[in-house]
């Protein structure tokens, strides 16, 4: 069955960190990918995956095509181990430098698409890194297999595949959103069309709302002249089926994980700086996208608009490191600890700090913050889906309220039960802020158990076999 079903993605499923003394630790990730992939049974499919850092080269060097599947778990991994300039090209120049920012609407200086001298370089590199993968799963798949391309970073990859094994059934994921023509085209129209063509040589692309979907026909209708039915996108005589599959959080996961002893014992200290007062929380990447120093000047709004609130609440934001090679990240990370800081000396009391910020990734202790939230606060200017307000009612104690940026994906599903904000607009979320913090507990608990049903609706292990059926069918 191995060869039947595969994964290909830029992150895999493990990571390695190399010692001083040469020694490999191997650390499993978690995410929807993982757990959908586990609905195959132990050990099916083949997940294909890049060397990310230089544990990651050393154990795929020293394994040779596969991983060891005890550090796997089980699970088939084949870690590509491509040249650590053509991969730092295509992947924090290319994809995260350019196609993010593109589809996260991050156009305005300094968070703004980057084309400088060294573009064409890059993007050449981006088409080595893709092909790498290409020839890579061309060599495992077996006949007739079903391929599971995943986002941005491997766009290029179904058409590549597709050149090399006509055979195989072809799938692509895209976990972002889709920017519409208009801003599409800040693409070179060359590297436009290519992304386009690209996933074009999948059998199917699926989206995690109709909007990204739709999107993504618009620009191939616009840009290459493609035909749009309801069937999918029908271009040079060949259709794309479109599909939308909108990844739900893992309900019995979480609800059993969240209350481990390690969750407790976190949770314990956080409700020792907080006391019992009321707890806005958000976790995120520290991600330009999530929007999180417009949330902490929302918070400040609240304070100052509403001092009745000074001192009864408590701001929890954890804000982990992400994509750190990026100095724009790098200073964005700076900036959301300066405004927290500058918070907590404008407003901070005896026995009170306003804003409770964390930057050191903890698993256990982000599961404690949605246990003990009140409010959540999720506000990115764009995002694909958002599983952190999916996943915060599933775990809250008490029932937890939702304010939710219209612009992420996660808005079409939630939207009914949660307060809704213009994640442009610090006035209007402060004031989301207050009514949230304001409903009644028969209110906020009715809510809740709304906002939790309908986040676990397409749990990752039905989200990932509907895709594969859709894909075979
Ligand atoms: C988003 C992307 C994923 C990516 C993740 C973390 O969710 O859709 O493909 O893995 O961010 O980003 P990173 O650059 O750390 O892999």
């Amino acid at each position: 069955m191995t060869g039947q079903v595969l994964v290909a993605s830029n992150r895999g499923p493990v990571s390695y960190t190399l010692g001083d003394d040469g020694s490999l630790t191997a650390k499993r990730g978690g995410g929807g990918l993982v757990s959908g992939l586990s609905a195959l049974g132990p050990g099916a499919g083949t997940w294909v995956c890049a060397a990310l850092g230089d544990g990651d080269r050393e154990a795929a060097r020293r394994a040779g095509p596969r991983l060891d599947l005890a550090d796997t778990g089980g699970q088939a991994v084949r870690m590509l181990d491509i040249p650590p300039l053509t991969f730092d090209a295509a992947y924090n120049g290319i994809a995260n430098s350019v196609l993010w920012f593109v589809h996260h609407l991050l156009y305005q200086t300094p968070f703004e698409p980057v084309f400088d001298a060294d573009f064409e370089a890059r993007w050449a590199d981006y088409r080595a890194y893709n092909a790498a993968f290409a020839e890579a799963l061309a060599d495992e798949a077996a006949p007739g297999a079903a391929v599971l391309v995943q986002d941005y970073h491997l766009s290029l990859v179904p058409w590549l595949l597709r050149e090399r094994r006509p055979d195989v059934r072809v799938g692509h994921f895209s976990h972002t959103p889709w920017a519409p023509p208009e801003l599409f085209r800040v693409l070179p129209d060359v590297v436009a069309c290519e992304v386009l063509l690209g996933i074009l040589g999948a059998d199917r692309a699926a989206f995690l709302t109709r909007r990204w979907a739709d999107a993504f026909a618009a620009c191939c209708a616009d840009l290459l002249g493609a035909e749009v039915t309801d069937e999918g996108v029908t271009f040079e005589g060949r259709t794309t089926r479109l599909g939308v599959h909108g990844l739900g959080a893992d309900g019995d996961f979480l609800r059993e994980r969240a209350f481990r002893p390690d969750v407790d014992e976190r949770l314990a200290a956080l409700r020792e700086q907080v006391g019992d007062r009321r707890t806005i929380v958000r976790v995120d990447r520290t991600e330009l996208s999530k929007n999180i120093v417009r949330g902490l000047l929302a918070y400040r709004r609240l304070l100052t608009d509403r001092p009745w609130w000074r001192g009864r609440v408590t701001h929890v934001a954890f804000a982990y490191p992400s994509r750190q090679d990026l100095a724009v990240y790098r200073d964005y990370t700076a900036e959301v600890s300066r405004v927290a800081d500058e918070i907590n000396a404008a407003f901070g009391a005896e026995g009170w700090t306003p804003v409770v910020l964390h930057v050191k990734d903890d698993f256990a202790r982000s599961l404690a913050a949605y246990r003990m939230a009140d409010v959540a606060l999720v506000n990115p200017i764009r995002d694909g889906m958002n599983l952190v307000a999916k996943e915060v009612p599933v775990v809250s104690e008490r029932g937890c309220a939702l304010v939710l940026s219209r612009e992420a994906g996660a808005a079409a599903e939630l939207g009914d039960d949660a307060l809704m904000v213009n994640p442009y607009d610090i006035a209007g979320t402060a004031e989301a802020l207050h009514m949230a913090l304001s409903l009644s507990d028969q209110e906020r608990e009715e809510r809740g158990k709304r906002l939790a049903a309908a986040a676990t609706a397409l749990p990752p292990r039905a989200w990932f076999l509907d895709q594969l059926e859709a894909l075979r069918a």
